[in-house]
């Protein structure tokens, strides 16, 4: 398994390009299988759960070529069955149901099992599938879903952790082809269900409202093929964010939509980082003294749980006391054990994380445990003295392209580590 090398203490300089954001490119990718016309995906970042994606929907019949960051996908005739144990190994999976449902009136998708950040259920889905008129049931840890007709319904898709971003993407791509009107009350308005909405109106879908709570879908009898660019990954942008500031660097960050990242950067600003906005450009650098912020992850437009584990490493690192509180996903601080170990105090009272910030940070072996937990890992090793291994880090790859290069073009000592 790969690791990254990282020996710390060098502050990072100079300009990065924000990538296409994984999280929104993946249901776009999902959506590809509602027309049988080709449609061309720019701006695709090259990520393992990219590429695992185009596997499923080749599996699923459809015809994927892949070249220099843009995707064609033609689902020309589908397969009733796919692989289902490509299907199993990532929840970015969930969302071929609707689509599946739409087209063919009929889906199998294996549940997404838990994960070290959470249960993460997904009856929010399969209940948004059921108001359409979907018959649903679950057997030898598969969904089957079936439905002779959809007829669009107001469906109100709230959980106890609030919105859901794939349900949302999932009932959406479900209602573009029901007859009639859907309704979705408390959607998600993260800006990946706005640029879905976005690409499937281009396919001749008849959505409004997306970035809302509330999203009202015309049916139409059948999508065509579209074109789309998909919009850069803020998560990607707040972490080169972070950088910047944890290194005691400057970087200039290229292509990013700030407009996405109000939350992040209100809370940087608040901790004294200097953030300068010139449209798509953003610099930032670290300011003349750092101060400790609370915050509490919520549903966008709030605090991003998918930020939480980066901001927590400039925690640790600045004097003070921090308190980082997460209420989307209940077991979302697997990073604050490797962390320690880099020297940082951290300790967790329920949903929250109480950071002694200010400690010293010297390098250490870690081990990566969750997609954003390698983020803040490989953060705190350029922050920490000495060397950092950051091991099993095919978590980082299936989330952000090409970090270690990205990074190295930065002026980080970090090096990829490959073992057979
Ligand atoms: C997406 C993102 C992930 C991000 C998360 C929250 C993708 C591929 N992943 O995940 O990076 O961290 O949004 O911003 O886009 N829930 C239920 N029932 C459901 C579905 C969700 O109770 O049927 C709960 C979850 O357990 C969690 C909360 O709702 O507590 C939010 O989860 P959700 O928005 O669905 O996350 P994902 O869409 O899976």
């Amino acid at each position: 398994m790969d690791s990254l090398l990282i020996r710390g203490g060098v502050p990072l300089h100079g300009e990065v390009t924000i990538s296409g954001a994984k999280n929104a490119v993946l249901p776009i990718m999902a959506a590809t299988l509602l027309t049988p016309e080709p449609c061309v995906i720019r701006r695709v970042p090259e990520l393992s759960d990219v590429k695992f994606m185009a596997r499923i929907l080749t599996s699923l019949g459809a015809k994927v070529e892949m070249e220099d960051g843009t995707v064609t996908v033609q689902a020309r005739k589908l397969k009733p069955v796919g692989n289902y144990d490509l299907i199993r190994k990532m929840r970015g999976s969930i969302c071929i149901l609707g689509p599946l449902l739409a087209r063919q009136r009929q889906a199998k998708v294996s549940l997404p099992g838990g994960c070290v950040i959470g249960t993460r259920p997904i009856d929010l889905h399969l209940k948004g599938m059921r108001d359409l008129g979907a018959k649903l049931t679950i057997e030898n840890g598969y969904v089957h879903a079936e439905a002779p007709r959809l007829i669009g319904a107001d469906i109100f898709l709230g959980g106890r952790a609030g919105p859901t971003v794939l349900g949302t993407a999932n009932v959406m791509m479900a209602a573009v082809l029901a007859e009639g009107v859907t309704t979705i009350e408390s959607a998600a308005c993260e800006p990946e269900v706005v640029d879905l909405a976005f690409f499937l109106n281009k396919m001749g879908a008849r959505i409004v409202g997306a970035g809302g709570p509330t999203i009202t879908i015309n049916g139409v009898k059948e999508l065509h093929g579209a074109k789309h660019e998909v919009i850069p990954d803020r998560i990607e942008a707040a972490t080169f964010a972070i950088a910047a500031v944890v290194t005691n660097g400057e970087i200039q960050i290229n292509g990013a939509r700030p407009d996405h990242l109000h939350a992040v950067l209100d809370k940087l600003r608040e901790a004294g980082v200097k953030v300068e906005r010139k449209g798509l450009t953003m610099t930032v650098s670290r300011g003349k003294q750092l101060k400790p912020v609370d915050i509490t992850t919520l549903p966008y437009a709030g605090f991003p749980t998918d930020a939480q584990a980066q901001m927590m490493v400039l925690m640790a690192l600045t004097p003070g006391l921090g308190i980082i509180t997460e209420r989307i996903f209940e077991s979302r601080f697997m990073h604050v054990s490797e962390l320690a170990r880099l020297g940082a105090d951290i300790g967790i009272e329920g949903p929250s994380a109480i950071v002694k910030g200010g400690r010293k940070l010297s390098g250490a072996p870690v081990m990566a445990s969750d997609l954003r937990a390698s983020a803040a890992l490989v953060l705190a090793g350029m922050a920490a003295e000495g060397k950092t291994q950051v091991n099993r880090i095919y978590h980082l790859d299936r989330g952000y392209e090409k970090i270690d290069d990205k990074l190295r073009r930065l002026g980080a000592r970090i090096e990829r580590v490959e073992e057979e």
